[in-house]
């Protein structure tokens, strides 16, 4: 099975509780923004999520994190979906997904499909940040999780930063004070951190994201006294001490591709697999939140909706900011220069053509490309799904 695209920590999203039943506003943003331009935008989405799934389920979760990843750096601005400009060799210079925290970030395809799906209705309208973070609602929702609409009209960065992917994206290994630090410094708080962590009910993590819970806890203790010792065990089995880099585990053990409340029982029964989700249980400060979540579905799913709005809402370009790119791994090409002052002849008016919408195909990323998923070129509209892969495996151990 090939999974090697999810990867370490879905750190994905989550109010205050005492506050979620204050609806969040924007003063950018807009549930209507493309009612105009782009009309039949959200049947179009559904449409191509459709395909997305049937094509590789795993593109639900996928999609989730890398919104959740965009957001975290530098917010919502499609900037985790651009390439490294061709020829980066030094880390500073390439973007944001060929961090080593990449975390073998996945779901570029599938991405770059709905946008093309829009793109052929709505030229040039709807942006990539804007396609992805629509992605991401319709993935909770068709994981079970709760129905809402988004706030829209979002315009795409310019900018892709390795270093800031390093220094801004939380990690597996951080205690609670580091990460309410990070969610703070995003203007998210500790209920957020408590709610968006529930996103891990349909999240994968690699082995290496919680081998040392399970072989080398600390001098003391091999396994982290805060894991169930029969999860260890079976952990063990999945993830060997020297572990297949593509070996994913979920990280909802229960009930792995619903988007349900289950994450929070499991923390419960001290069988969270990394450490930075149990920690929320073993935390006074969080427990409380922990324990009523597991108990009611209805109040995870409204906080969730009301911290994916919050989430949504950090960093945002809007009006002249940023542009529309036309396809989501690489900025707009430069508009031609303007015609000289005096020039000999008149330049031809109708010269400037705009780039053609096809658009050039993104340059071959610089990091192995993923596995064969049915092509990238998006099929037209009304053409047949692409056929699902040939061997659909369901996730990861779910015997566990
Ligand atoms: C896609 O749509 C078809 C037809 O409505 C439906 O039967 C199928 O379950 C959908 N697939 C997914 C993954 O939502
Ligand atoms: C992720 O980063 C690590 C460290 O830089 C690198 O070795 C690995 O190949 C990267 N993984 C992918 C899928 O790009
Ligand atoms: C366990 O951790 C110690 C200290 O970090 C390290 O020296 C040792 O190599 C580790 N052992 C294994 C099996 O990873």
């Amino acid at each position: 099975m090939d999974r090697r695209g999810i990867s370490n920590v879905l750190y994905v999203f989550a109010i205050v509780w005492a506050v979620s039943a204050r609806p969040i506003q924007s003063t950018w943003l807009s549930e209507d923004f493309y009612s105009d331009d782009c009309p039949d935008l959200m049947q179009i989405m559904r449409d191509a999520m459709n395909v997305t799934a049937e094509n590789d389920p795993v593109n639900l979760p996928a999609i989730l994190r890398l919104f959740a990843h965009d957001a975290m750096v530098n917010g919502v601005d499609g900037s985790v979906l651009l390439d490294s400009k061709p020829g980066a060799k030094l880390p500073a210079d390439k973007a944001e997904k060929d961090a080593p925290i990449n975390l073998s970030l996945f779901g570029f395809e599938a991405v770059e499909f709905l946008k093309g799906e829009v793109e052929m209705a709505c030229p040039g309208v709807v942006s990539c940040a804007d396609v992805l973070t629509i992605a991401a609602q319709l993935s909770i929702e068709m994981s079970g999780g709760p129905v809402y609409q988004s706030l829209l009209g979002r315009r795409d960065g310019k900018v892709s930063r390795y270093n800031d992917a390093v220094a801004q994206l939380p990690t597996e290994t951080m205690s609670l004070d580091q990460l309410n630090a990070n969610f703070a410094s995003i203007g998210l708080d500790q209920t957020d951190l408590v709610v968006l962590s529930g996103a891990h009910t349909i999240g994968f993590a690699h082995c290496e994201a919680f081998s040392k819970r399970i072989y080398n806890f600390s001098s003391t203790d091999p396994i982290d006294p805060t894991m169930d010792w029969t999860l260890a065990d079976q952990l063990k089995h999945v993830c060997p001490l020297k572990p297949d880099p593509n070996t994913v585990q979920a990280l909802d053990i229960t009930t792995i591709e619903t988007f349900d409340e289950s994450f929070y029982f499991n923390l419960q029964i001290n069988e969270g697999l990394l450490a930075s989700d149990q920690l929320l249980y073993t935390s006074d400060a969080t427990s409380p939140l922990v324990d009523q979540f597991a108990a009611d579905k209805t109040a995870f799913f409204d906080s969730f909706v009301t911290s994916m709005i919050k989430l949504g809402n950090v960093g945002v370009l809007t009006g002249t900011q940023g542009e529309i790119r036309e396809v989501c791994s690489m900025v707009n090409p430069s508009p031609p220069p303007p015609p000289r002052a005096s020039p000999p002849p008149p330049p031809p008016r109708a010269s400037p053509p705009p780039p053609p919408r096809a658009s050039p195909p993104p340059p071959p990323r610089a990091s192995p490309p993923p596995p064969p998923r049915a092509s990238p070129p998006p099929p037209p509209r009304a053409s047949p799904p692409p056929p699902p892969r040939a061997s659909p495996p369901p996730p990861p151990p779910s015997a566990l």
